[in-house]
């Protein structure tokens, strides 16, 4: 009786997360990976992977716009603490919050149309300390980089909140383990998720996704983007936060020895869509973009610099014309 009860409980939680992966992770049962059926390959058989507003891209720091978003409303259990199941589903670490049908996890605000509802919070990382995340802020990677899927249930629209890792060579306790929530929490999630080696599986921990996120959620970029993994779906709303957060590099480490080497999309083009920031005085580019603006614009502005020949030329028919 009692393991029939625990065993229809165990199918109906599965079933519930199973539907929860569908819009995110629905393969049609095609496996793609980052190996021989990486990245590149991924248009042949998910067509959007080719699309013309795809994600990840290079944020060009010097390119970006200027402008004002109301704050990010984040439902007060963000910050309680809950069991989340985390599991390897063979493409990353994924972790859920089994609502049983309505999520107490809500974001509005920030520009964001409407109220979204936490899905998953999963890591991209990769090979080594200068690569994993899928952004790039002027060309530098950072070590790994957390997607926090939400999505509109009135819209379908889905909305990531993306945090760069910065891996230190110090250990935990050196960065502030002791000290400090955010790090703490993020020791928790790898000493369990490390055990998780295999495909399928998955454990149970209690996580409080406010700590995880830390605390330097005031400063972003904002732009129209997809998922960066197949079905590569676009309209996704992507928030990618400035200041990373801080893990040691030996606990990144062990996800790329015992569960996968990498996990991360390269950049995609922009095409013409706008990058743009909530705040003032951006750092520009040590190196000046003449791709997409001055070097001395802080607002974006694709304005044409005439290169060198075209000068030239130009001259010369001045002087053809005059003499
Ligand atoms: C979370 O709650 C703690 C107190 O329990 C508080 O100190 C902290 O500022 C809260 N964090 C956020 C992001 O609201
Ligand atoms: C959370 O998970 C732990 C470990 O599996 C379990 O002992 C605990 O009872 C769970 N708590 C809740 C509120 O479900
Ligand atoms: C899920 O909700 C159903 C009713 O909607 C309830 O019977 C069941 O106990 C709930 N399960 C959990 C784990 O909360
Ligand atoms: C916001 O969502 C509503 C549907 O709820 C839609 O009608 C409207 O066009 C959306 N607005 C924007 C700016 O996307
Ligand atoms: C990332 O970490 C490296 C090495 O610890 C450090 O040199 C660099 O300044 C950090 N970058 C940021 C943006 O925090
Ligand atoms: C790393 O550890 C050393 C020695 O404990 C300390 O001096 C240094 O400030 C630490 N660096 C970081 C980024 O935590
Ligand atoms: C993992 O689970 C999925 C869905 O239940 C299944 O299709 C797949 O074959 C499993 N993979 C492995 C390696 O067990
Ligand atoms: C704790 O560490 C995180 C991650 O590096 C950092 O963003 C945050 O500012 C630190 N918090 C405090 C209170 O020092
Ligand atoms: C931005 O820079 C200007 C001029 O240097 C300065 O007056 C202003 O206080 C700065 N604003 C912020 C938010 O740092």
């Amino acid at each position: 009786m009692t393991a029939s009860i625990q065993m229809y409980c165990g199918l109906k939680k599965l079933l519930v997360i199973s539907l929860l992966f569908i819009n995110i992770y629905s393969t049609d049962g095609l496996e793609w990976n980052y190996n021989d059926f990486g990245p590149d390959m991924w248009s042949e058989t998910y067509p959007a992977c080719a699309g013309k507003s795809q994600s990840p891209i290079i944020i060009k720091t010097a390119c970006t716009t200027y402008r004002t978003f109301v704050p990010f409303r984040f439902s007060s259990d963000y910050n309680l603490t809950y069991n989340f199941t985390l599991l390897n589903n063979g493409h990353t670490m994924v972790s859920t919050y089994n609502s049983n049908g309505s999520t107490p996890f809500t974001l509005s605000g920030g520009g964001l149309n409407g109220t979204f509802q936490f899905l998953n919070f999963h890591v991209h990382w990769g090979e080594n300390s200068k690569s994993g995340s899928e952004h790039q802020v002027n060309n530098v990677k950072y070590t790994g980089e957390i997607h926090l899927v939400h999505q509109n249930s009135e819209t379908g629209q889905i909305a990531v909140l993306g945090i760069f890792m910065n891996s230190s060579q110090n250990s935990s306790d050196e960065i502030g383990n002791t000290a400090n929530a955010t790090i703490k929490e993020w020791v928790k999630f790898f000493t369990t998720a490390v055990e998780l080696g295999k495909v399928n599986e998955s454990t149970e921990l209690s996580l409080n996704l406010a700590t995880l996120m830390g605390n330097n959620l005031n400063n972003f970029w904002r732009y129209g983007g997809s998922l960066t993994t197949p079905p590569c779906t676009e309209d996704v709303v992507w928030t990618v936060f400035k200041v990373p957060i801080v893990v040691s590099e030996d606990e990144i480490d062990s996800f790329r020895k015992d569960i996968f080497s990498e996990n991360d999309r390269s950049p995609q083009p922009l095409y013409n869509r706008i990058v743009y920031r909530n705040f003032l005085n951006e750092t520009l580019s040590p190196i000046p973009d003449y791709n997409c603006c001055s070097d001395t614009s802080n607002n974006a502005g694709n304005k044409i610099i005439l290169s060198k020949p075209i000068k030239y030329y130009l001259l010369y028919f001045l002087l053809l014309f005059f003499f």
